[in-house]
């Protein structure tokens, strides 16, 4: 009988690496899943004992620190979910720009160097925040129906009205946090090319569900909705206070179909546009995408009347629309995003009520 695969994820009692263990368990239980978190997300303690339950080996440790990982067991694949996922980190806030550094970055390298002394394939979470600001920024756009629209799109940059997508720069400035997941990707397929082993990158835009804390940096629909059901004060930032600034979502839980095909050691198809077939874009695309005037209409449909103040001044990392377009996860993977926005908020309504 062959030998049960082994999959170590890390950050297992964040949301998304919470997500992915439930996923995992439930489709494949044959799979031993052994989760690593040292607890830094308020919260994250109570997925301890959940997944426990549903036989997720669960173990309090520092991706960062060697003598934590090599008390690990070994796995035949990692899933990196641990880091420090704000985008507004090590400039603003409690965390310091080397804690981003050190928790994105040297704690990826810890892992790599965890998956070459056990020859096991890494799956890195990466971010749409790895695409530079400039041009995002400089986006000519106008207003409809409370959100913007881009008024020229730049294909010639991987820009459409389908969003961004893997052709678009990744040049810097593209914040402290993208910058450290873009480092992580190329030092994650370097090793792969040094040490033979199998990597994905998994580049997400903002991901939402049930099971966030409601946190900002964890996540503008998820703080949007439980805010209003708090009725805690929110206010539109930036861009003339008017909140047309425009995000797609995307569920954890769409994931894993992808993931599972990676862990089962799939390829993908040939796409045939010269790019890195293990660099891949998931998101919930512009079908999934809404403005926070039109989250604050949901809000106010299925939960109530809330008021929205304004902070007319533009942060820096502040975008206008930021639509991440996922198909080439179509074309590589036969892939699509499974749950509508509408969904989604609701799941996150009804989980905060
Ligand atoms: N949430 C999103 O919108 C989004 C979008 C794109 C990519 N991602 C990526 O997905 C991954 C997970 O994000 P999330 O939203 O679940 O964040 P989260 O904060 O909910 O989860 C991260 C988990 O990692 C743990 N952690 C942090 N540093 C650690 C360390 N040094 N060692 C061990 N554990 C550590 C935290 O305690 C937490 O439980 C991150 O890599 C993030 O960059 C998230």
């Amino acid at each position: 009988m062959a030998a049960a695969m082994r999959l170590l994820v890390t950050g297992a009692c964040g949301f998304v690496g919470s997500t992915l263990c439930r996923e995992v368990r439930a489709a494949r239980p044959d799979i031993e899943v052994t989760g690593l978190d040292n607890f830094r997300r308020e919260g994250s303690r109570s997925n301890v004992e959940p997944l426990r339950r549903l036989g997720v080996a669960v173990t309090e440790g520092d991706i960062r620190d060697p003598g934590d990982l090599d008390a690990l067991p070994a796995a035949d694949w990692v899933l990196d979910c641990a880091a420090e996922p704000s985008v507004l980190a090590g400039v603003s806030g409690s965390v310091s720009s080397f804690d981003v550094m050190d928790h994105n970055l040297i704690g990826t390298i810890r892992m790599l160097e965890y998956c070459k002394r056990h020859g096991a394939g890494f799956i890195l979470m990466s971010t749409s925040r790895v695409y530079s600001i400039a041009p995002l920024a400089a986006l000519a756009v106008e207003v409809v129906d409370g959100a913007y629209r881009p008024t020229r799109f730049r294909s010639d940059l991987g820009l459409t009205a389908a969003g961004i997508d893997e052709r678009f720069p990744t040049a810097p400035p593209a914040s402290l946090y993208g910058v450290s997941k873009r480092c992580s990707e190329l030092v994650a397929l370097e090793y792969a090319e040094a040490f033979g082993f199998p990597v994905w990158i998994n580049r997400c835009g903002v991901l939402a569900g049930a099971g966030q804390f409601g946190t900002a940096e964890q996540g503008i629909f998820s703080f949007w909705v439980r805010s209003w059901l708090a009725g805690r004060p929110l206010s539109y930032i930036g861009f003339d206070g008017r909140g047309a600034q425009v995000r797609d979502c995307l569920h954890p839980r769409d994931l894993a179909p992808v993931l599972l095909r990676q862990l089962a050691g799939s390829s993908p198809a040939a796409a045939g546009d010269g790019l890195d077939p293990r660099i891949c874009n998931f998101s919930g695309g512009a079908a999934n995408a809404m403005s926070l005037a039109q989250l604050s209409r949901w809000c106010t449909e299925r939960i109530g009347p809330g008021h929205v103040g304004a902070v007319p001044r533009t942060r820096p990392f502040d975008l206008p629309w930021v639509v991440l377009d996922c198909g080439r996860a179509g074309r590589l993977w036969d892939w699509r995003p499974a749950t509508a926005i509408d969904a989604i908020l609701d799941e996150i309504r009804v989980a905060a009520t």
